[in-house]
């Protein structure tokens, strides 16, 4: 089940999401990705890869914008939809990394949309990411 967004909504958040690409700091990889998140309260954040000469502490565009989101609008965002692209013509689904971090925020069938070996995939985001870890607390 995929939440329903239309065609129109995803692509607008695609087109917002190449903007944001436009912004990376990718001068290792060149790789230059750009994230564009649609949150249940309407707002949308973008963000974009950001990478640094230790290679390891590099943000992915997806979690750039998943923390300005939370910085911007609080703990409680809930993630209606979320589209990620990049410059370089390849494939780029959300990295492991990634779609942990967003398992916290993003409704179970929130539609992802990323460019696939074909072209652009959607899917929802518990296909992307099923049995997420999860603890209870307390
Ligand atoms: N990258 C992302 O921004 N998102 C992903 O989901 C995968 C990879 C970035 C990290 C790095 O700057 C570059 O792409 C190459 O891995």
């Amino acid at each position: 089940m995929m939440t329903k967004l239309t065609q129109r909504a995803l692509n607008e958040l695609d087109k917002l999401a190449r903007q944001a690409a436009k912004r990376s700091y990718s001068p290792y990889s060149k790789f230059r990705v750009g994230a564009a998140l649609k949150l249940t309260n309407g707002e949308i954040v973008t963000g974009t890869n950001v990478e640094n000469i230790s290679y390891g502490l590099t943000i992915c565009a997806e979690r750039a914008a998943l923390v300005r989101a939370v910085s911007q609008f609080g703990p409680k965002i809930q993630i209606a939809a979320i589209a990620v692209t990049n410059l370089n013509g390849q494939a780029s689904p959300p990295c492991g990394a990634c779609r942990q971090m967003l398992a916290e925020f993003i409704l179970p069938d929130a539609p992802v949309s990323f460019p696939g070996s074909g072209g652009v995939r959607t899917m929802p985001f518990s296909e992307l990411l099923p049995r997420a870890f999860e603890m209870k607390l307390g």
